[in-house]
């Protein structure tokens, strides 16, 4: 797996419970560990007796994910449902069985969490081993909520790899009806739009520039359709055809790669 080299990032521990595990994180990606009181690198993965947590130092801001409480839950109970943007854009339909999703740029599993909700099984695939661990962390503390457990029966899976290859690798009788993209786009400064936690990822990640490679593997692997969310006005991906359609919401538009029966 491709080891973070981004020198403002370090793993600490909260106490010394927790160095062990810390340092195992560090030891396997090449980071430095120390006590968090003695981090000095910007960003640091934090571990803490409840959770794993992403802290932006300079800003005095933490990441963690929380799929049953906080804006998560919240959209679980009173937002959403089959008449949002996004679930019209992977093709969900009122009497029609819902698609099983691949999200291939799962980042902190907000979309996924939200075509979980919408009954899709979900498969994550996230390349950043910081995001990944901070994805399963969220996942294994929300399984211990029997709320969750639905969710987990039909399929919420996270696998820390590169979407490029897992793509590739799909077999042609195990296709997921929908893959969905959601890449990294170059922002213009620090736009008051882009939310706090995008920008930890930003300082984090940067930005994905091969996206366009696999768009064109999910359109070989996909069985029914391609999603790519961008920015509202952003290019289109280069893809060798135009997307079949599109929805727009607020700030956002979803292309759609409808794939042709082969
Ligand atoms: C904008 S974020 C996705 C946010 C996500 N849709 C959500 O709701 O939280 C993009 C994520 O895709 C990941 N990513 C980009 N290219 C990837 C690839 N080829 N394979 C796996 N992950 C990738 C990045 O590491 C980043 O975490």
């Amino acid at each position: 797996m491709k080891t973070p080299t981004h020198h403002l990032l370090s793993v600490s521990f909260a106490h010394q419970a927790q160095k062990q595990a810390a340092e195992a994180f560090a030891c396997e990606f090449n980071l430095p560990c120390q006590a968090l009181h003695k981090a000095q690198s910007e960003l640091t993965l934090n571990f803490t007796e409840m959770q794993l947590e992403l802290i932006d130092l300079s800003q005095n801001m933490k990441l963690s994910i929380d799929f049953v409480g906080g804006s998560l839950g919240h959209r679980k109970k009173y937002g959403g449902g089959k008449g949002q943007t996004i679930a019209k854009a992977i093709g969900i339909k009122q009497g029609k069985p819902v698609p099983s999703v691949l999200d291939a740029t799962a980042g902190l599993g907000k979309d996924s969490y939200v075509f979980a909700c919408l009954g899709c099984p979900v498969t994550l695939i996230e390349r950043s081993p910081v995001i990944a661990a901070l994805v399963k962390d969220g996942i294994e503390r929300a399984s211990l909520n029997i709320e969750f457990t639905e969710i987990i029966d039909k399929g919420f899976v996270l696998h820390n790899c590169d979407a490029l290859e897992y793509i590739q690798a799909i077999e042609s009788n195990n296709k997921p009806d929908v893959i969905y993209l959601d890449p990294m786009y170059p922002e213009k400064k620090k736009s008051a739009s882009v939310k706090k936690n995008m920008q930890m990822l930003q300082k984090l990640l940067g930005h994905d520039l091969d996206t366009d490679k696999v768009l064109e593997a999910a359109l070989d692997k996909a069985e029914k359709r391609v999603v790519v969310k961008r920015p509202k006005g952003a290019p289109v991906l280069q893809a060798n055809k135009p997307p079949t359609l599109n929805y727009e919401s607020k700030g956002t538009r979803y292309d759609v790669y409808i794939i042709q029966s082969r």
